[in-house]
């Protein structure tokens, strides 16, 4: 996003930078504090201090969790179209991946749980999910989950359940699920991956955590690291932290301005033919299908008209494309009217 961090997160950062000193740091105790208060409080889950792995990013914990399973998976499942990282991390290790595309009800896209019931797979094979969903927006429902839970069991398979969007959630009254609440027999079998990076704009100082209940798995996560991830940097851990502390506000305020960017976009993208929006109902992502404007390359088209998109070539999706409204009114208006102007004349 182009926002500023809360305020608060912004006070700590100064007084850090004037305490002058920056060794290497343990994660703070109110920093665990306030994860498990925030599980409970936001979304009804109970976790444990001990549950908690620290990561200095969430990609790598993505590249982690395949890791882990690169002896016992024979392949690793994942949603399309989806954030890259997801379609290149399983590669890392070796593994196959296997792409479910997604299916589209009403604009929305869901999961395709007859596609998962036909899928050919083994027991201990690896399902990453993104929830929500990176780059369409979608908010996975309790029954969604549920669905998804008793398959993902039955199969006997292990789910790598990535919600670093879970804070970013448009609609009012939508309360963010984690994967790994919809029962003991699920949560055995995942990996949940969390952070205040996204919901804060703090990425840059790395702190994300993964919360595993089980702790075998979870040792094996740490095994995964051990020697090559390091803890995350003291500023991140300071950061997060006063984030999470402080920025409830700030973060109530962000949504109300990213729905409204969101609307706002939805507006303005209406009047390009040939162009399907779908409204994310999480994240500050527009998916948008061009596959019928009558260009060659939307990318380059609208890159050429001023206009950098992230090309759905890369998500798995090539000719679709995604805006990001992390950014002001003005300059999002600035670039749908240069969006509208150059598909004009088409
Ligand atoms: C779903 C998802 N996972 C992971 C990341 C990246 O996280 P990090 O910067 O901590 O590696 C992103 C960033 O856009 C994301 O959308």
């Amino acid at each position: 996003m182009d926002f500023k961090s809360p305020p608060g997160v912004i006070e700590r950062a100064a007084e850090e930078a004037d305490f002058g000193n920056f060794g290497y740091a343990k994660c703070p105790a109110g920093l665990v504090d306030v994860i498990i208060e925030r599980c409970k409080d936001l979304y009804g889950w109970e976790i444990d201090s001990s549950w908690i792995v620290w990561l200095p990013g969430m990609v790598c914990a993505l590249n982690v969790s395949c890791r882990v399973f690169e002896k016992e998976s024979s392949q690793v499942f994942t949603q399309t179209p989806v954030y890259p990282p997801f379609l290149s991390a399983p590669g890392n290790f070796d593994l196959p991946c296997t792409r479910i595309p997604m299916v589209l009800d009403q604009g929305r896209f869901g999961i395709d749980f007859d596609a998962l019931e036909a899928l050919p797979s083994n027991p201990s094979d690896l399902f990453m999910l993104c929830h929500p969903h990176n780059p369409v927006g979608s908010a996975f429902t309790k029954e969604e989950l549920a669905k998804f839970a008793e398959w993902a069991c039955r199969k006997d398979l292990y789910v790598c359940s990535d919600e670093i969007h879970c804070d970013l959630l448009l609609e009012p009254g939508l309360r963010h699920t984690p994967l790994a609440l919809l029962g003991s027999e699920v949560a055995e079998r995942s990996i949940t991956l969390m952070a205040p990076s996204k919901t804060f704009n703090l990425p840059g100082f790395g702190c994300s955590y993964a919360i595993i209940s089980n702790g075998k798995l979870r040792s094996r996560f740490k095994k995964a690291m051990a020697g090559i991830v390091p803890d995350p940097p003291a500023m991140g851990f300071a950061l997060a932290e006063s984030a999470y502390r402080t920025g409830e506000t700030w973060r109530v305020e962000l949504i109300d301005y990213l729905r409204g960017n969101r609307d706002f976009a939805l507006d303005e993208l209406s009047k390009i033919n040939g162009l399907a929006p779908y409204p994310p109902q999480a994240t500050y992502l527009l998916w948008m299908d061009a596959r019928s404007l009558p260009v060659e390359n939307p990318h380059g088209f609208f890159e050429n008209a001023g206009v950098g998109l992230s090309d759905g070539k890369d998500f798995g999706a090539p000719g679709v494309l995604r805006l990001n409204l992390g950014c002001s009114r003005q300059l999002l208006g600035e670039a749908l009217e240069r969006m509208v102007s150059a598909c004009k004349d088409l």
